[in-house]
């Protein structure tokens, strides 16, 4: 076995962060240096100011990286990237891997030149023996190109190993998900080298996750199971999507329907609430990368299966949009209309292909005012979201709020977009949640709420004379 003393992960991102903060957290003798090009990500990292929000993140950033009486620090933030490197025993390679916006396979393909890149800074920095995790969601077959690149560039007398080990933590859960995962996945060569490095991955894990949840398999295998997860989780949510869609034109009610789905042991009840659609860095990159793989591998009708997937996400956002339009008499023309949230989900800051972003689109087209608020987005990320892509005239027609209340004042509509607790009247009024009673006193006829994400109570808000729609029902 590989003695490791120091861990390195290069990118600070989503990934890299939460996951260096927590195999620093329950491995004190270890030291997880963390590094990024990013130099603005990195001294957020080392503040209190975190560069992402989730939700127990900091504490746990804070234990590692401040230490106390009882530990020393072992969670290092730097932009030395070569240092770092040259330090390491294990490095994780956690960098983004978007879809491509040149080239070929462009719009499908996933981008892997900055995890070459970090592979080429490591074979020219390495001059000791390292094991290389693909932590990065990839094509498959890249831990194979990896292994090339190093083989052809990097130092003769130095040994590499690589792993494929994707990352299931979902935005939002990220600790939890860390914590407590469902499984840890390892893919491997299965030569005696290539299984020496993954019980040495096994054991940096071993700390805190059950040996029974720790598996291990082909390093093809691995790639292919983290974009196969992600196609099935999202998938599932069009399933249940495109049965939103019949029961809004039938009468029948898609939570009555989900709930009697669910309670089949096969099915289970996870994943199975209808929505404005999905969003996120992961689900829609990581489908486009698969059926554009089915591609290449002449499997058409395989890519086309699951690009389906992705065209049925954009008819449900794009129905949304026209119900709320259709509702509002056909026109947005002169109409005001709040937006709460803007995240792609609650519980981050993460707006990535949020539904959010094309929703608001759609209806500053047709003409309408909107007032936006969210709990945890920068403001800057939402003009940059919204303004850098929208077409003339977007900027006069946003507001963004630093309340709901704010947002909802002598508005025609309300449009809820992320499933943030507080925006819900399900919960106890505030501090936790929102006054409803208060918006529906200041709002202007006709009084609409379009709940994108069913967390309203309709009867409740009806009460109040608000009109409500909900995805999947016809009240
Ligand atoms: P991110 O964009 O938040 O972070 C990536 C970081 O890598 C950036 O800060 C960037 O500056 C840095 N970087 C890029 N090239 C670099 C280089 N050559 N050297 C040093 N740093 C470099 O991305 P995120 O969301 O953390 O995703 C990372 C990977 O993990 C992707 O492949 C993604 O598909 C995968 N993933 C993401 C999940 C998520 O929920 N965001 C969940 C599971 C996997």
């Amino acid at each position: 076995l590989w003695k490791v003393r120091n861990v390195c992960c290069i990118g600070a991102g989503y990934v890299g962060g939460p996951t260096s903060a927590v195999i620093a957290s329950k491995n004190p003798s270890v030291g997880v240096t963390v590094t990024d090009i990013n130099e603005r990500r990195i001294s957020a990292w080392k503040s209190n100011r975190l560069p992402i929000f989730e939700p127990g993140l900091l504490e746990t950033v804070q234990e590692a990286r401040d230490g106390s009486a009882s530990r020393r620090p072992n969670l290092f933030f730097t932009t030395d990237i070569e240092a770092a490197i040259g330090a390491a025993d294990l490095i994780f390679v956690a960098v983004n891997t978007p879809t491509k916006t040149s080239g070929r396979g462009v719009g499908r393909a996933s981008e892997t030149g900055f995890l070459e890149s970090a592979i080429r800074t490591i074979a020219e920095v390495a001059e000791t023996d390292k094991i290389i995790v693909e932590k990065s969601t990839v094509p498959l077959g890249t831990a194979g190109l990896i292994r090339e690149i190093l083989d052809a560039i990097g130092n003769p007398g130095v040994h590499f190993e690589v792993l494929s080990n994707p990352e299931f933590l979902a935005e939002g859960t990220a600790l939890k998900d860390l914590l407590l995962p469902d499984r840890i996945l390892i893919g491997s060569l299965s030569s005696p080298s290539g299984i020496s490095a993954c019980d040495t991955l096994r054991n940096l894990y071993s700390t805190w996750v059950p040996q029974s949840k720790i598996i291990t398999t082909h390093l093809l295998s691995s790639e292919l199971a983290k974009l196969a997860a992600n196609a099935m989780l999202g998938q599932r949510i069009t399933n249940v999507n495109s049965l939103s869609a019949i029961c809004e034109a039938t009468g029948a009610n898609i939570e009555e329907v989900s709930n009697a789905v669910g309670l089949d042991f096969r099915i289970g009840p996870k994943m199975l609430n209808a929505s404005v659609g999905f969003g996120g860095s992961c689900f829609k990159k990581d489908i486009l990368s698969l059926a554009y793989i089915a591609e290449t591998l002449h499997l058409p009708e395989i890519a086309a299966y699951w690009t389906s997937v992705l065209e049925l996400n954009e008819y449900q956002k794009d129905r949304f949009a026209q119900r709320i339009v259709r509702c509002l008499y056909s026109t947005l023309t002169n109409k005001k209309i709040a937006i709460l949230g803007f995240a792609f989900k609650k519980n981050t800051g993460d707006t990535r292909e949020s539904p959010a972003i094309s929703i608001c689109q759609a209806l500053l087209d047709e003409g309408a005012q909107i007032t936006l608020y969210d709990p945890k987005v920068p403001k800057h990320q939402i003009w940059a979201d919204l303004v850098c892509n929208g077409g003339e005239g977007t900027e006069e027609n946003i507001t963004i709020c630093e309340t709901a209340y704010q947002a909802c004042h002598d508005v025609n509509a309300v449009v809820i977009l992320t499933e943030w607790d507080e925006f819900s009247n399900r919960q106890p009024v505030e501090p936790a949640r929102m006054d409803w009673e208060r918006v529906a006193k200041t709002m202007r006829q006709p009084r609409y709420v379009f709940d994108g994400r069913n967390i309203t109570d309709a009867v409740e808000l009806q009460k109040l004379g608000l009109r409500v729609e909900h995805i999947g029902k016809s009240l």
